[in-house]
């Protein structure tokens, strides 16, 4: 049997859908988790056959409450690597360490530059001419754990934070699947900081 694959998000879903696409990573895909009800991912998953579940915020107010709910629902269906998709809440120290070196997420910015909810406005702000995509594995820091994968997207004169998310997209959606493949194959180590790809 295959890794098993959950994938976490809270809004449109387009990176759960390129993973959905990519023929590899596909059959991993176990699990579609949402921590909101009205999530295009949870309308995805459907549609691709995959199990998908929302999780109320409101019936867990804490966030230790929260976790541990989700912790027992990833047990329950054997899940071995977790991978964030624009899934907006921070997750407790408990959880990450649970999924330590098998938990993934993708962030609209060249980390540790533009960290945070609103990274692409933010690069836009600050006026800087590139920003980017980061694949990283999640520690007990707000986007700060090893960088897996990177990649540059140029800001364009003209640019606005919808068409500047749009090729950031576009990026994302090359690098998450190639990222999770490489962790499904084993293919991933870290030594400290630092991630090695191992060729096959
Ligand atoms: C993606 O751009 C992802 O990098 C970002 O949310 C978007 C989700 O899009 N994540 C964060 O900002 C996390 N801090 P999607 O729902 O279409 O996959």
């Amino acid at each position: 049997m295959g890794t098993r694959v959950a994938v976490l998000a809270s809004g449109k879903g387009s990176n759960l859908q390129a993973l959905l696409d990519d023929p590899d990573v596909r059959p991993w895909v176990a699990l579609v988790v949402s921590d909101r009800e009205d999530s295009g991912a949870l309308v995805r998953a459907e549609d691709a056959g995959v199990a998908a579940i929302f999780l109320d915020p409101k019936a867990h107010p804490s966030r230790a409450d929260f976790d541990r709910a989700l912790l027992q629902v990833l047990e329950l269906e054997n899940i071995d690597v977790v991978v964030l998709a624009g899934f907006m809440r921070i997750l407790s120290g408990e959880f990450v360490r649970a999924f330590e070196g098998r938990l993934l997420n993708i962030h609209p910015a060249l980390l540790p530059a533009f960290p945070g909810a609103h990274s692409v406005r933010d690069a836009l702000e600050w006026g800087a001419k590139v920003t980017g995509v980061t694949v990283h594995f999640v520690d007990e820091e707000v986007d700060h754990g090893p960088i897996v994968l990177q990649e540059a997207v140029p800001i364009e004169p003209g640019d606005d934070e919808h068409s500047l998310h749009e090729r950031i997209h576009e990026v994302e959606h090359r690098l998450y699947p190639r990222a999770v493949k490489l962790l499904g194959e084993g293919r991933v180590r870290v030594e400290g900081r630092t991630v090695r790809v191992v060729e096959s």
